[in-house]
């Protein structure tokens, strides 16, 4: 049985727009549908100019990030009847903390460029034997690296987290946590490049545990529970002497500096 919702949308293109303004769309919803399916039925039916992300709708591609009702979800993911106000309202706006570029969509360039700044793959040195370096994690330790790997790059981490909102060079939850993945995996050797980028004053101590990344991410994944133990991997890195203490980010030094 189908009702009536009025869908509030965040409106915004830069070409006529001095800023963004809200547009209304009554739509009509039947028990189930999802916030996306409203909003291609907005496209198809009402605005054709109405602009959103969106490709596999089944919570896999990571394309849909919003804010529904004051908070950052999957489109794909979140049934109206879930989130529909008193007063029959679905109020969309897009992403927190990125610049948007057009009604839902927003600008990824920072949320990438600070993905690739901790270097997210194996840096494995030359291979080892099993004696020197074993290869088989205990199975809760494999669980724990395997959900981190279930990210699906959707930003909603990064816009919930309240210190991406105020620092805009802060790496931000999911490249912290990509962060993790690889520096807990026994095959990697990648401590010493990763160690600037996240030691800094922008990497992993600007976390303030706020556990909003580890509320919000669509994939269950324990956010918060992996910047804490990389935050203690590189306290130990740092007094057992294996690393520098780095105050300013990314310190770059002149030859002179150095030689002297
Ligand atoms: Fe931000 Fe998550 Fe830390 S929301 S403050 S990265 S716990
Ligand atoms: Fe792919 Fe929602 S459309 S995650």
């Amino acid at each position: 049985m189908g009702s009536d919702v009025l869908f509030q949308v965040m409106r915004y293109d830069p070409r006529r727009d001095v800023e963004p303004y809200w547009a209304e769309y009554p739509v009509a919803v039947d028990d189930g549908d999802t916030v996306l399916m409203g909003l291609m039925r907005i496209r198809e039916d009402i605005d054709g100019s109405l602009a959103f992300r969106a490709s596999c709708r089944s919570g896999i591609c990571g394309s849909d990030g919003m804010v529904i009702n004051g908070r950052s979800r999957l489109a794909c993911k979140t049934q109206v009847a879930a989130v529909v106000s008193d007063r029959g309202r679905v109020v969309l706006e897009p992403l927190r903390n990125l610049r948007y570029v057009k009604d839902l969509v927003v600008d990824q360039t920072p949320f990438w460029q600070k993905f690739r700044r901790v270097e997210p793959y194996l840096m494995p040195e030359e291979p080892r034997s099993a004696a020197e370096r074993p290869m088989v994690l205990p199975q809760a330790e494999f669980d724990r690296l395997s959900k981190a790997s279930d990210c699906i790059f959707c930003e909603i981490c990064y816009s919930e987290c309240p210190i991406n909102g105020v620092d805009r060079g802060f790496l931000g939850p999911q490249a912290l946590i990509k962060a993790f993945r690889f520096e807990f995996d026994p095959r990697d050797d990648g401590a010493a490049a990763r160690y600037a980028p996240l030691s800094n004053v922008e990497g992993a101590w600007r976390c303030r545990t706020t556990f909003n990344c580890t509320d919000s991410c669509p994939k269950g994944i324990p956010i918060t529970e992996g910047i804490q133990r990389l935050k203690r991997k590189l306290v130990g890195e740092l007094l057992s002497g294996m690393q520098p203490a780095y105050r300013t980010p990314m310190p770059v030094e002149s030859p002179e500096e150095t030689s002297s």
